[in-house]
């Protein structure tokens, strides 16, 4: 038997002999069927995030297939093993609830098992964040592949895609504009096939800016799920991740602080999901790393939206990718980033974007100069209302409301809003903001992408689009509006968004980056005393005790204080 510390002799079961553990071991994984050849070569896990409720992953099977064609023409030999995998729609209560589990799920099997580096097939929202903070905590050699978009669909004529499309034609029938048959209809076209979002939700987001990240093999975002581009993409990874691991490059190389600047940069150039900011946060934490949310918005003055792609422009993923992808964006963006940040290939940043092919015509992708938006596509706000910050997506607000201020109407909780928001007798009016409290971190729990509060029925009705919004939920990517999300501390940790009272007056200021409760602070106080705090049913045990007893705020990523190593720097580093 081979004696190097590689492949199948990596991290032996304890039962304190080696050699009879490496036996068993041998024993077993020849049980199907390997040969001795086989098995003395360095092995490549693959993790299998397939599932019958994942729609976003139904291509994951394929891809292990190329990755595995890949990891076998580099030498090595590829091992898929499986985590859990979630999807948006089928993850109970919030698929944020369950991304920490399966980051704990991924670190352990890539610990647990005989692997010298690991592929992360991934895709749906919080796959990606989940598998890169569980890869960075591990230190294994990492690559992530996505499972790249879904294509755009057709309704009677009109290009559609998930699910910016789905928002605004559910909009559209509950103000009367569309009917049961054409919802119905609408229904069959939004998710043509297997993939992730086609807009720049959270899923596009991720997948850009861990590429930005240097996680990723350039290029490798925007292929779409079907295409032969997507298989050639899996084939390359899996024969890079071969070559990671005989180089030993790990993630702590690459997730530098410079390397999360980038990816911070790229963040707010693609118009991205505010989900972002949560996701880098837990990412950079992972290695030790704080987001510094000030500096952050700074980037985000100097920085413009370059991407025109929905919800903040009109295209989809599929234009990205054909405009180039990442590459051409990061071309643009040049004097922006550091180029000498390590990527997965072992080449810089800058040497990547010298390397992919460039002066071709695209309409997608705008130049600096001309951008999009002239701003970056989030701004950070600060105020008594939110003394640790909140964010707003200002490229897919509505220009006249980002100053504006207007009587309270207030939720306690997201139940509250669902019984109440569409009663004919609500006293609301178009010029109001909408407050939703308890729909936070610990608040819902998970805090769910319920800041897109619906407009009030009898408003819509009258044609109101939108109105501001404030809470201490998250978004969809997909999703546009004036709206105000993550306000820390939230309202089920003490922050003041638990002591604001239907008729309050408050005032946003998107430029002046303020978010203001026109209170008295003695009758804030009086509040406070008379406010209670939720209690979740079930709490006293399993996975929501340690949820609700370890999940930090939204500037911290929302991630379990006991996954976080002690903070050593800050992103942007010397921020802060
Ligand atoms: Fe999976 Fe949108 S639901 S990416
Ligand atoms: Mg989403």
């Amino acid at each position: 038997m081979s004696d190097t510390k590689q492949g199948l002799n990596k991290g032996l079961t304890s039962y304190g002999d080696e050699g009879f553990s490496l036996f068993l071991r041998k024993a077993f994984i020849k049980g199907m069927g390997y040969s001795d050849d086989a098995l003395d070569r360095p092995i490549i896990g693959i993790v299998d995030t397939g599932s019958g409720f994942n729609a976003c992953h139904a291509n994951v099977p394929d891809l292990i297939e190329a990755a595995k064609r890949g990891v076998l023409l580099a030498g090595a030999l590829p091992v898929p093993f499986p985590t859990i995998s979630i999807h948006e729609s089928f993850a109970h209560p919030t698929s944020m609830y369950l991304r920490n589990l399966m980051s704990i799920d991924t670190e352990e099997m890539i610990r647990a098992q005989p692997m010298d580096a690991v592929v992360l097939i991934g895709g749906c929202d919080k796959t990606v964040p989940a598998q890169s903070m569980g890869a960075a905590s591990a230190g294994l050699p990492a690559i992530h592949l996505v499972t790249g978009p879904m294509l755009t669909g057709s309704h009677r004529g009109e290009r559609v895609g998930a699910c910016t499309d789905c928002r605004r034609f559910w909009a559209r029938y509950r103000a009367g504009e569309v009917d049961e048959g054409e919802i119905a209809e609408v229904n069959e076209r939004l998710v043509p096939g297997a993939g992730t979002c086609g807009v720049m939700g959270t899923a596009s987001t991720m997948a850009l800016v861990v590429e930005a990240l240097g996680m990723m093999l350039p290029g490798g975002a925007t292929a779409p799920a079907v295409s032969a581009d997507r298989r050639r993409i899996a084939e390359a990874t899996g024969a890079l991740a071969a070559e990671m691991a005989a180089a030993r490059r790990v993630p702590s190389q690459i997730m530098t602080a410079k390397a999360f600047e980038n990816a911070l940069t790229v963040l707010l150039a693609i118009g991205g999901s505010t989900n972002g900011i949560v996701h880098l946060a837990a990412m950079a934490g992972r290695v030790g790393l704080k987001l510094d949310l000030d500096a952050f918005d700074r980037i985000g003055r100097k920085v413009p939206v370059l991407v025109d792609l929905k919800p903040s422009g009109r295209n989809y993923m599929e234009d990205l990718h054909d405009a180039g992808g990442l590459p051409t964006i990061l071309r643009e963006l040049r004097d922006h980033l550091h180029l000498g940040c390590l990527t997965v290939t072992g080449r810089t940043l800058g040497e990547e974007i010298d390397r992919a092919p460039a002066g071709f015509p695209q309409e997608i992708v705008a130049t600096v100069a001309d951008p999009v938006y002239p701003q970056g596509g989030m701004a950070v706000l600060r105020g008594n209302l939110a003394p640790d910050g909140a964010i707003v997506k200002q490229s897919a607000a509505t220009p006249e409301l980002l100053r504006h201020r207007g009587r309270a109407v207030v939720f306690s909780s997201v139940e509250d809003m669902a019984a109440r928001v569409d009663d004919p007798n609500l006293d609301v009016q178009a010029d109001d903001v909408l407050v939703l409290q308890n729909a936070g971190p610990k608040g819902a729990p998970g805090m769910p992408e319920a800041g897109y509060m619906p407009i009030p029925r009898k408003l819509a009705r009258q044609g109101v689009k939108d109105m501001v919004r404030i809470s201490d939920a998250r978004m969809s990517g997909t999703a546009s509006g004036t709206i105000v999300l993550h306000v820390t501390p939230e309202a089920a940790a003490g922050g003041p968004l638990a002591l604001v009272r239907d008729g309050d007056m408050i005032e946003l200021d998107v430029d002046g980056r303020t978010l203001t409760l026109d209170v008295p602070p003695v009758e804030l106080e009086r509040r406070r005393s008379e406010t209670l705090v939720r209690h979740h049913e079930g709490s006293d045990r399993g996975y929501l005790k340690l949820f609700l007893d370890h999940v930090l705020q939204a500037d911290r990523g929302c991630d379990f204080d006991f996954l976080v190593p002690p903070v050593t720097g800050t992103v942007p580093a010397g921020g802060e």
